[in-house]
């Protein structure tokens, strides 16, 4: 079982950024956490040559990676010891409360605002696979293009995909007002675990950790000012779930389904959640609901369609729409260039534009 101890000592042979003694004797090492075969490193690293830094990130990650039984490494490194923003209360952007859903007390005292972030919005769903992140990302991008400040956050821990719907795989900087700066592409401000990781690497690891990286994507990045925060939320309700109704008060959570996936067990279970934190659901949709046919434009229902508006309805909450299987939306997805993006005036992209619509009425 590898310690932090032996964690410390194999980084004393990565040299320091200024080439006199070791990452270790100059202080550069902030924090080390050991979770099974997961290691997260924070290093304080005070340069600004990339170069630099890349060196001393890759040379830890190879002195821990020797050390038995390590699986993964997360190195996160910042520079000059961040300013934190000041803990002002909330801060609505364009300087108005947003209409919308009354939120009712929170039962989590450690909630706080994020300041400057109007709404947070978790995009969630009972089972992986129904869409989720694909809705999540061509959401943000529909609200942007009409006009909001938008943030999103892959809180996806387990299989992060937000840096591949996006196309980027550009490295987060370090912040000037908080400890990491966001990724922006195509008018968005992105944070992904994806951004962090070796290529192709599974990412297996339990609890602490998991709440560990969701409360800094949410308190250590510097969104700035958004309208929006988008949060696209691992499968289920987890450790990642938790953590993000106790750190942050959310404005609502959107729930994706697919027809076949539609069971109102699941469905209630992911509502429960929401609603003993007294988060409002803004709604349901249901993607893959028909398939378009790209030769004739025929609408064939492969799965009996209508289901998420009859669950939403018996579960009291606002039905937000309906997303088309359209093999498109996959293919541009998997090239990092989402349809919303790619095709703004395909139907499915419209009906992206739809949902975004209504969310902006409920929020
Ligand atoms: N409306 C759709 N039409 C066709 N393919 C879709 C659609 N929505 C999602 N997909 C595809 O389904 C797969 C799973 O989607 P993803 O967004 O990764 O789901 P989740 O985040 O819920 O696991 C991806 O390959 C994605 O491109
Ligand atoms: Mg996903």
């Amino acid at each position: 079982m590898t310690t932090q101890a032996d964690i410390r000592s194999a980084l004393e042979a990565v040299i320091d950024v200024y080439g006199v003694g070791s990452i270790v004797s100059q202080n550069r090492v902030e924090k080390i956490g050991v979770d099974g075969g997961m290691v997260m490193l924070s290093l304080n690293l005070p340069v600004d040559d990339a170069r630099v830094k890349e060196r001393v990130e890759a040379e830890s990650r190879e002195a821990i990676k020797k050390l038995g039984g390590v699986r993964e490494v997360i190195v996160m490194t910042k520079g000059a010891k961040p300013k934190l923003g000041t803990a002002s209360g909330p801060q609505r952007a364009g300087g108005h409360a947003p209409p919308g859903p009354a939120r009712g007390p929170s039962p989590f005292e450690s909630q706080a605002p994020i300041a400057g972030v109007a709404r947070i919005v978790a995009v969630s769903s009972a089972k992986g696979g129904v869409g989720k992140s694909t809705v999540c990302v061509n959401l943000a991008l529909a609200l942007a293009k009409r006009g909001a400040r938008v943030g999103l956050m892959d809180a996806d821990v387990y299989g992060p995909s937000i840096h591949v719907l996006m196309g980027t795989n550009d490295r987060p900087q370090p912040g000037t007002k908080k400890e990491i700066a966001p990724v922006e592409k195509d008018g968005l401000k992105l944070m992904s675990l994806g951004f962090l990781t070796e290529k192709g690497q599974p990412v297996i690891w339990r609890g602490p950790i998991v709440m560990g990286v969701v409360k800094k994507f949410l308190q250590d990045v510097e969104w700035g000012e958004l309208d929006y925060l988008m949060i696209d939320m691992p499968p289920g309700t987890g450790d990642a779930q938790l953590t993000l109704v106790q750190t942050v008060p959310l404005t609502g959570a959107i729930i994706v389904t697919t027809p076949s996936e539609l069971s109102l067990v699941d469905a209630e279970k992911g509502l429960e959640m929401y609603r003993t934190v007294n988060a409002p659901v803004l709604g349901i949709v249901e993607n893959m609901s028909y398939f378009v046919c790209p030769h004739c434009g025929e609408h064939t229902e492969i799965f009996a369609h209508g289901g998420g508006r009859k669950i939403a309805e018996r579960l009291h909450v606002p039905f937000l729409g309906e997303i088309p299987l359209d093999p498109e939306v996959r293919r541009v997805g998997d090239e990092g260039r989402p349809i919303v993006q790619s095709n703004p005036d395909s139907p499915v992209a419209k009906a992206f534009f739809e949902i975004a619509d209504r969310v902006r009425d409920f929020s």
